[in-house]
């Protein structure tokens, strides 16, 4: 029987990251949780950005501000394997139950399919930090 993954949410710094490691965790999700707990809190962008190879085999997941396809392609470019729509899947919710969730996962996929194009990457393996400048 498949057993779920360990995830440890709210990673802020390295050594977040290196308590994962060290407890065998399966991975990690970048994350302040939306802002919402501490006022003026670290961008959890630059954190992803700051991680470099300390990540190791860990699992990369995002969210904190991820409102578009192009938010997407910068969270896959700076390292995330993946990223987590929180509030605008609360929206959707609210606005048009199952289908408000299903048109904004949607919409936010059909954006990133643009940017990918318009920047000319034919699969999510190609996005790179190369891809974003400063
Ligand atoms: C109403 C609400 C309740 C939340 N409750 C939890 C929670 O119980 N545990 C948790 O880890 N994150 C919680 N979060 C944070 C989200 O999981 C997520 O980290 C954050 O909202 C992502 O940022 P975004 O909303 O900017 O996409 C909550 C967020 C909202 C808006």
């Amino acid at each position: 029987m498949d057993v779920a993954p360990d995830l440890l949410k709210g990673i802020q710094s390295v050594d977040d990251v290196r308590l994962a490691a060290d407890a065998g965790l399966d991975g990690i999700v970048v994350s302040n949780h939306g802002g919402r707990q501490v006022d003026g809190a670290v961008a959890s962008l630059d954190v992803l950005a700051s991680l470099g190879d300390e990540v190791g085999d860990l699992t990369v997941l995002f969210d904190s501000g991820v409102r578009s396809g192009s938010d997407v392609f910068t969270a896959l470019a700076l390292g995330a394997d993946a990223v987590i729509l929180g509030r605008p899947y609360d929206y959707g919710l609210a606005l048009a139950g199952a289908e408000g969730v299903q048109a904004v996962v949607e919409h936010t996929l059909a954006e990133l399919d643009l940017t990918m194009a318009l920047t000319g990457h034919a699969s999510v393996a190609e996005i790179h930090r190369g891809a974003l400048a400063r």
